[in-house]
């Protein structure tokens, strides 16, 4: 059925295509999915009845966490979310690289901010699992203070928080990840988490030097961090056919498979599992979903393949990976993490 309604949906521009489908998703009807036994893990203390789920900036505003559960992921991560409402870069911002089966984006952090988000997401009924992805504002006087005030606000409605330092979209945002700045920054954290709060994960660049690895895993674990998200979008450019690869902005989907599948193994060397690792980055298919299990990653994230694929492909990578498991003799998909 996607296939046939994809030429449609092409046929608008990107950003608007984008405002169609969520029109329509909040006119699903709700389903409970229903899972393989074997795809369920427990991470950071939560129990993930599959490992695949949603990443951030589709559901920016926290619009409809349940039609994407509905659709069978085993989680959904909403935002960025940023403190006050802002409008985001000037359109166009939002670019389909299709020979490349990949996007690129400049949005911004466009959104409508914490108190918004925190009101609709209050009235969802608490199931399944639903991060929130917070971030700062681009005019903030102290993005720190942005983070800490996000933990803070958000907590409340989220099954867990991810701290999103890694927007290549919001100028001088990245730079939060350097030595002296992210202690600071998992400093106000941690003061801002309170005892029964949700665990909170650090959301990280693909762009990073031989270095960041083992700086930023230590870091992490040493300010609590429960889980690392690898990875953002990129600046770097790889080989693209698309007339659009001259865009600034982030790069996602199939040309960043390779550096984000890259990027994981340097960080589950640096941590040698001590923190569990989530993979994001051109995730398009069962295979994909394994491999980064095999590296290292206890749950995965996707977007841009959603684009390509449509709304079946959550459940299609589930049921491929709970064949991969089986095919290998792994009797859940702990026992996979890291065994490559
Ligand atoms: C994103 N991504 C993103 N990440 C984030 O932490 N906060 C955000 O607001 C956004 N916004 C956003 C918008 C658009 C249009 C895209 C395509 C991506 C990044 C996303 O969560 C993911 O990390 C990357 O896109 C890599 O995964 P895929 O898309 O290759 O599966």
């Amino acid at each position: 059925m996607y296939r046939a309604l994809r030429p449609l949906i092409f046929a608008l521009d990107a950003e608007r295509a984008h405002r169609v489908t969520i029109a329509g998703l909040k006119l699903l009807p709700r389903r409970a999915p229903s899972f393989d036994p074997i795809l369920s893990s427990d991470v950071a203390g939560l129990t993930f009845p599959s490992p695949v789920g949603l990443a951030a900036g589709f559901d920016k505003d926290g619009e409809v966490p349940d039609a994407m559960l509905s659709l069978g992921f085993g989680f959904v991560e909403v935002g960025t979310v940023t403190p006050l409402p802002q409008a985001g870069n000037p359109g166009p911002r939002l670019f389909r690289l299709v020979e490349d089966r990949a996007v690129i984006n400049r949005m911004g952090f466009n959104g409508g901010g914490q108190a918004a988000a925190l009101a609709r997401l209050a009235q969802r009924p608490r199931h399944g699992i639903v991060g929130v992805n917070i971030g700062a504002n681009k005019d903030a006087a102290d993005r720190i203070a942005d983070y800490a005030q996000g933990v803070r606000i958000m907590a409340p409605v989220a099954d867990y928080l991810t701290i999103n330092i890694s927007s290549p979209n919001t100028p001088g945002l990245r730079t939060l990840q350097a030595g002296g700045e992210l202690a600071e920054l998992l400093d106000a954290v941690r003061s801002a988490r309170s005892r029964n709060g949700p665990p909170v994960f650090l959301k990280v660049a693909p762009d990073l030097d031989s270095g960041d690895h083992d700086r930023i895993m230590r870091a992490a674990i040493d300010h609590g961090i429960d889980a690392l998200i690898v990875a953002n979008t990129t600046v770097s450019r790889p080989p693209l056919a698309s007339g659009h690869a001259v865009e600034s902005g982030g790069l996602s989907g199939r040309p960043l498979k390779a550096l984000a599948l890259a990027q994981l193994r340097l960080f589950r060397a640096a941590s040698g599992g001590a923190i569990p690792l989530i993979a994001a980055g051109g995730i398009e298919d069962a295979d994909d979903a394994f491999a980064r299990v095999r590296a290292g990653a206890s749950l995965i994230q996707l977007y841009t393949a959603l684009v390509y694929e449509g709304p079946g492909l959550a459940r299609r990578i589930a049921t491929g990976l709970a064949e991969r498991l089986r095919r290998s003799e792994f009797a859940n998909i702990a026992e996979a993490v890291g065994s490559e």
